[in-house]
């Protein structure tokens, strides 16, 4: 508990605006090589390099030459060859590399990016350090937003905020005053009116701050200790800087469709009998489900890669009678391995050198749920590779997901709350301290983890989900927010919080329904199952000594919403499923803020209660109790309420009914959504039923959508398995026209039969054209849903031209 000794005047430390230090100082010469620009200064340097196209790598560097090393964050990619000029001025250096424009002022070397039409993408920017810390300020505009930094408590737009990078196990409530949580991604995005955007990236693992708060007129990015390592990263639109962001540090991985499916967990699912007792009881009552997760009760004495065998005797019993009903296991692995002789992961860690030891030579013991525990050196390849291969465990008891937790690390003590800052990681020879690689540890284990999966699964995609990351965590994990509260106050944050995790690369991510720790209620329930049946991971989780909070635990009429929304998750699976591939091919997120499809709209640079899944749907989730209607904004175009069918014209705000059973939920005519109808009770049982077009018509323009199918399980895909159709249509008073592109066709499932719905019709055509694949199919007209029907035996190219 904190007293009032918290705000102890002696507590204050000056702001990042007061720190003098020292700076770069006079520039002394500039050179330039074939790959690089280096600026040599007074008291330190700085050298640029192009880092992909649109991306500028900008390195404070205090010896005679910059070191190009990245962290694992970035992905390893040929020096990129760059068109440089440099020529002195009066008072400085104007400088063009690739196609970002440089001014560095001589005297006091404040440095100015702007794009090659002069936009002012950073700056002035100055260096400053003290000590081992180093300060970059930049100046801010008065219509400056900023977005992105992962996982960060709070609204949407991050301006007059400030943020710390320093992974942390948080089981206090998550509130605004919390500055750090499981994940860092120091990847802030500046945003201007009208939408130019631009992020900067700090590679830097140890503890770094991003401070919008201090001063009106500048932000500051500071490093407690490492390297001033900076990628700016340019638009110019905000999709542009997610997808370079994206280039750079990786794209989500594509998930097994299984993993698209709602999850339900406990903490603890208690025994065997236990969890196939869950699993008929959600096959009973219809609801769908794919996993069920084992929480860390599933082990012996909470040794890793064990089975408590009393509670689970026979696990491959028990799995093998899961698959049968559909189900998978996601089990809890945390870093910590207990420390006893007598346990062969242990001794073979010890014996082996694979865990973190101290300068020394000590092994750094810390306390987590198995009491000591030695902690695996991720940063080292072959103590990574064990851990993977150790995973084999699990994929023989018919296991294909991973639930990484506590890896920031955790690690219960009263000082730092993690591990010793003094372990020294051998990171492949070039060995770093806790301090300077905190915030890699968790995405490094997940990375362990991914791989040794992936190795062991012969071809299978493996799924992982984890608490703590890193930049570019997004290549190996699914995140999950931690240990959030059935508040209200939580299911609302959430929103925001996934969304700029969005806009930091991770796709995939959510945070658990009905609360994790305190007592949901049934409202609570299933207002948040209606909302997080859309969010890109959907898992159910509560804790230990909480009210139960299964769909069915507060009675028929809560049961019965959620079943209607986990079922509409089911129904959406071909959208969603195709959303992730976009995510997994151009890094654009499938959760997004309507900043991100309507950037010019200034009444949507805050707006932290609604979101869109995709470009189409727009979810207006009730955060509130007893509320039964709410204020949603629909921005331009038209747009339709997805209940009722009712038709509003954008650009202003409406009062949507929300009666307990619905959520305000809106889809934009011009929609293109394939959905498969409900029946099936997991995945793939709802993978191989019909496929369902879905055209909402009502609006002259044109849109698309790329549909996305392959085996939904293996990496194939990467071999050309795929089916990539893009569909397109087109509306103008003369009629419509819909096509269907085929990009990619190598899926050998002899293709499916596909229903075309058009709805809201202005009229019955006059005439119906159609060619390609369309040949042979069938038209109906419904006049009172006037809605077109049209089914064709096989998904193709084709064409329907309407008049
Ligand atoms: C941590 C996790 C939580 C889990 C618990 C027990 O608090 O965040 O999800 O249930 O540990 O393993």
């Amino acid at each position: 508990m904190l007293t009032s000794e918290a705000i102890h005047p002696e507590q204050n430390r000056p702001g990042s605006d007061r720190i003098a230090g020292r700076r770069i100082g006079r520039i002394r010469r500039v050179e330039r090589t074939e790959q690089e620009i280096l600026v040599f200064g007074e008291r330190a340097n700085l050298a640029f390099r192009l880092a992909g196209e649109g991306i500028l790598r900008v390195k404070l560097f205090f010896s005679a030459m910059p070191d190009w090393e990245t962290t694992p964050a970035v992905l390893a990619s040929p020096g990129v060859p760059m068109e440089a000029e440099v020529q002195e001025t009066e008072t400085g250096y104007d400088m063009q590399a690739g196609s970002f424009r440089l001014s560095l002022h001589k005297e006091n070397s404040s440095l100015v990016v702007r794009d090659a039409r002069g936009d002012r993408l950073l700056g002035e920017a100055e260096w400053s350090w003290e000590r081992e810390r180093i300060t970059l300020t930049v100046r801010a505009e008065a219509d400056s937003h900023y977005y992105g930094l992962g996982e960060k408590t709070g609204f949407f737009d991050k301006k007059g905020e400030s943020y710390r990078m320093w992974n942390s196990d948080v089981y206090e409530p998550h509130v605004p005053d919390i500055d750090a949580l499981y994940q860092s991604i120091p990847f802030l995005v500046h945003f201007r009116k009208g939408g130019r955007a631009s992020g900067v990236f700090l590679d830097n693992p140890g503890k770094t701050t991003f401070d919008m708060r201090s001063r009106a007129d500048a932000y500051s990015i500071a490093a407690d200790s490492g390297a001033m390592d900076l990628y700016l990263v340019d638009g110019p639109g905000l999709k542009d800087v997610v997808s370079r962001y994206t280039d750079l540090t990786g794209r989500t991985a594509m998930p097994p469709r299984w993993a698209l499916g709602y999850q339900q967990s406990r903490y603890s699912y208690m025994d065997q009998e236990e969890v196939l007792e869950l699993a008929r009881t959600f096959r009973s009552k219809g609801i769908p489900c794919d996993v069920i997760y084992l929480d860390i009760h599933y082990m012996d004495e909470y040794r890793v890669f064990t089975w408590d065998p009393e509670r689970f005797p026979d696990p491959k019993a028990m799995t093998a009678e899961l698959a049968e009903m559909g189900f998978r296991i996601v089990p809890i692995v945390d870093p910590g391995v207990k420390k006893d002789p007598n346990y062969a992961v242990y001794q073979e860690g010890v014996a082996e050198g694979y865990f973190c030891k101290k300068l020394e030579g000590d092994l750094f013991i810390g306390n987590v749920w198995p009491g000591p525990s030695a902690f695996t050196d991720y940063t080292d390849d072959r103590a990574a590779e064990w851990w993977g291969d150790l995973h084999r465990f699990y994929i023989d008891h018919g296991i294909s997901g991973i639930w990484n937790d506590m890896n920031e690390p955790s690690v219960f003590n009263d000082t730092t709350k993690t591990m010793d800052l003094d372990v020294v990681h051998r990171n492949n020879g070039r060995p770093k301290t806790h301090g300077e690689l905190h915030n890699l540890y968790g995405m490094l284990m997940s990375k362990a983890t991914y791989e040794g999966m992936a190795r062991g699964l012969g071809g299978e995609r493996p799924f992982v989900l984890t608490r703590a990351g890193y930049a570019g965590i997004q290549r190996y994990a699914a995140v999950w927010t931690g240990d959030n509260r059935s508040y209200w106050e939580h299911l609302e944050m959430s929103i925001p919080m996934v969304l700029n995790l969005g806009l930091s690369g991770v796709a995939f991510a959510g945070a658990d329904i009905g609360g994790f720790s305190h007592h949901s209620s049934g409202e609570l329930l299933a207002r948040w199952t209606q909302m997080g049946a859309l969010f890109p991971f959907c898992r159910n989780h509560s804790a230990i000594d909480t009210s139960r909070q299964e769909p069915w635990r507060f009675g028929e009429q809560v049961e019965a919403i959620c079943r209607e929304y986990i079922r509409f998750r089911y129904r959406l699976m071909p959208y969603l499923y195709s959303l992730f591939y976009e995510a997994s091919a151009s890094g654009l997120p499938v959760l997004r803020p309507l900043l991100l499809e309507y950037p010019g709209d200034p009444l949507v640079t805050n707006l932290s209660d609604q979101f869109l899944v995709g470009e189409f749907l727009l979810a207006a989730p009730v955060c509130r109790p007893g509320v039964t209607a709410r204020a949603v904004y629909l921005p331009e175009g038209v747009w339709y309420d997805h209940r009722t069918g009712e038709r509003y014209a954008g650009g202003r705000h409406v009062l949507a009914e929300a009666p307990l059973e619905s959520m305000p939920l809106f889809v934009k005519a011009g929609a293109i959504i394939p959905v498969k109808e409900a029946g099936g009770q997991f995945a793939d049982e709802v993978g191989n039923g019909e496929l369902t077009l879905e055209v909402y018509a009502g609006a002259s323009g044109a849109s698309r959508f790329r549909l996305f199918e392959d085996d939904g399980k293996t990496f194939a895909y990467r071999e050309g398995a795929y089916r990539l159709l893009e569909f397109a249509w087109e509306e103008s008073g003369e009629g419509a026209t819909l096509t269907a592109n085929s990009l990619h066709d190598e899926l050998e499932d002899g293709g499916k039969p596909l229903q075309v719905v058009v709805k809201h019709m202005a009229r019955k055509p006059a005439s119906v054209e159609l060619s390609g694949a369309a040949e042979d199919g069938e038209w109906t007209y419904d006049e009172t849903k006037r809605e077109l029907w049209l089914g064709l035996r096989k998904t193709g190219a084709f064409r329907m031209q309407l008049r």
